[in-house]
């Protein structure tokens, strides 16, 4: 039996052994992957589909080093310290479909590619600029990356070839000059971010019917490029200087899904929001004084965090029936409509942590699952402003000026999981062990937080200690209430001590707003 299957092994085995260079792995379905080489190993099979030689030490390329390897689809040449390639390297590779060139000390781009190059990745090099000729001839050339270079300019004939193509990359180069318009009818992915571009050229967008995906994140525009494609889904020009939205900037972009302007220099947006098929709309750390009004019907994430609002009111959330995540931190808002989201009827996620609000606020919608009121004013929270609440199971109220809390306010959330209640100036009352009773009684993640009142209490956790539940007359073993109590007691007894009552970390209680 070991005989026979040795036997029927051994070839296997020899063409390991004879036909796979040392420092390689060649695998049956024609993939070879080599490490540690400084060059690349001669004798590789001449049937190769894959060659993967990333992660090694290969400063140079010359013409011959790829001879005879016709059958080349793939080629991984990444983090390899390579400087240079001599020309025609890989012009032999007529089969090569993918080339990855990523993270080298490339000053150019290799020349003469042969024709078939589906995809071409040159992120992370040092090259400076491109040449009439570099992407000549490459028909089928459908995504190209040079993000992390240092490009200026580009020339619109330098991608005249490339007639297929899908994806562009130019992130984190130095563009300041785009001369002409780009003729790529293919092209739906453009992306420009953290460069140097304060304009386009007036007809850019002519020759890109496709274009779905634009990102100008990074860059120094002051207003919306103009006569964008008609059929984007999404743009992004987070980090420009705009200040301001008209109404004519976006409302030919009946298709615009997804639109981002995180930290421009916006205080108003002038209706120019209200476009049929919105449904994700980035406005955080800008100026803006009031959430802008007519905002379209289809939104479902609004992130206005990090501006200057002070009200909420029914006006700007009217008939946004699809709201699902709403972001309103670090503002000033100091005064929420009772009626404000009685429209917002799939309201999952409320973030209004940093504002000035001073009670807990009513009327919120009962889809709430998460809210977070972290660091605001709030010295109060009545039952009418919870008993709607049922499915919430996140509710943060850590930073605030809580001394004490109504019996059963808490009893009106039955879903509740994480509540932070740390950070308030607790007055450790016997009627606050009554609440410690009913919450730790649930199934709830809770911080308390310490005692501020009264004085021999001050530093006590209210949620784990022993001393303020004896003095509260649970102090005996033998009644059932009283070990019932310590039993809890010891339990959460678990809670993090060592966050201090003025400002506990802010990092424990992040959880997921995903859009989905
Ligand atoms: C909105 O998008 C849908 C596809 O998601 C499309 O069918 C519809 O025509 C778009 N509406 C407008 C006004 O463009
Ligand atoms: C908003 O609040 C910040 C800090 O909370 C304060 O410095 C600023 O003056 C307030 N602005 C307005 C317009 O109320
Ligand atoms: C917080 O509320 C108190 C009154 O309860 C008020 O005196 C104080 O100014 C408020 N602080 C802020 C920052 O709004
Ligand atoms: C704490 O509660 C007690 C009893 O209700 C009360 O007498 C005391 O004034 C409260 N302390 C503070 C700081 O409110």
């Amino acid at each position: 039996m070991l005989l026979i299957y040795l036997l029927s092994i051994l070839p296997f085995l020899m063409f390991c052994q004879s036909d796979c260079p040392t420092r390689c792995v060649c695998d049956p379905s024609k993939s070879v992957q080599c490490y540690r080489v400084t060059t690349v190993p001669k004798a590789i099979p001449s049937d190769t589909r894959k060659l993967h030689l990333g992660h090694n030490n290969i400063k140079q390329l010359r013409a011959s080093d790829f001879g005879g390897l016709y059958g080349i689809e793939e080629l991984a040449l990444s983090s390899c310290g390579m400087e240079a390639t001599e020309a025609h390297t890989f012009s032999t590779l007529t089969n090569l479909r993918t080339l990855e060139l990523w993270k080298n000390k490339l000053r150019s781009v290799p020349s003469k590619l042969p024709s078939n190059v589906e995809v071409l990745k040159l992120g992370n090099n040092r090259i400076q600029a491109l040449c009439e000729t570099d992407f000549e001839g490459l028909a089928k050339l459908k995504i190209l990356d040079l993000q992390n270079n240092k490009i200026s300019k580009i020339y619109s004939r330098v991608l005249s070839s490339a007639l297929k193509l899908e994806s562009l990359i130019l992130d984190s180069n130095s563009l300041e000059l785009l001369s002409g318009p780009l003729k790529l009818p293919y092209l739906k992915r453009l992306s420009m971010q953290n460069n140097r571009l304060s304009s386009l050229p007036s007809n850019f967008f002519s020759f890109l019917p496709s274009l779905r995906f634009l990102s100008l994140s990074g860059n120094m525009f002051c207003k919306i490029p103009q006569k964008m494609p008609p059929l984007l889904r999404s743009l992004k020009m987070d980090k420009n200087l705009i200040d301001e939205l008209q109404l004519q900037d976006l409302d030919y972009l009946s298709y615009l899904f997804e639109l981002s302007l995180s930290e421009n220099q916006l205080s108003t947006v002038n209706d120019a929001l209200a476009l049929t098929n919105l449904s994700i709309v980035d406005l955080s750390k800008n100026q803006l004084k009031a959430v802008p009004s007519r905002l379209p019907a289809q939104l479902r994430m609004l992130d206005c965090s990090h501006n200057f609002i002070q009200k909420i009111s029914l006006q700007e959330f009217s008939g946004l029936c699809e709201l699902k995540h709403l972001f309103l931190e670090y503002n000033n808002i100091t005064v929420i409509g009772i009626d404000a989201w009685q429209h917002c009827l799939q309201l999952s996620d409320l973030a209004l942590e940093q504002n000035q609000l001073s009670s807990f606020p009513k009327g919120l919608p009962d889809t709430l699952v998460r809210l977070d009121l972290k660091g605001n004013n709030i010295t109060d929270i009545f039952k009418e402003s919870v008993e709607n609440l049922k499915q919430l199971r996140v509710l943060n109220l850590r930073n605030n000026r809580l001394l004490s809390l109504t019996p059963d306010v808490f009893g009106y959330l039955p879903r509740l999981r994480q509540l932070y209640l740390d950070g308030n100036p607790w007055n450790c009352t016997c009627d606050l062990m009554k609440i410690r009773v009913l919450l730790t009684a649930r199934q709830v993640e809770i911080k308390s937080g310490f005692c501020a009142t009264p004085d021999y209490y001050q530093g006590e956790t209210w949620l784990s200690s022993t001393k303020i539940l004896n003095s509260c007359g649970y102090n005996t073993l033998h009644g059932t209430k009283g070990k019932a109590l310590l039993q809890i007691a010891t339990k959460t007894a678990q809670e993090d001590d060592s966050s201090n009552v003025n400002g506990p970390a802010d990092n424990e209680d992040y959880y997921d707003y995903d859009v989905d």
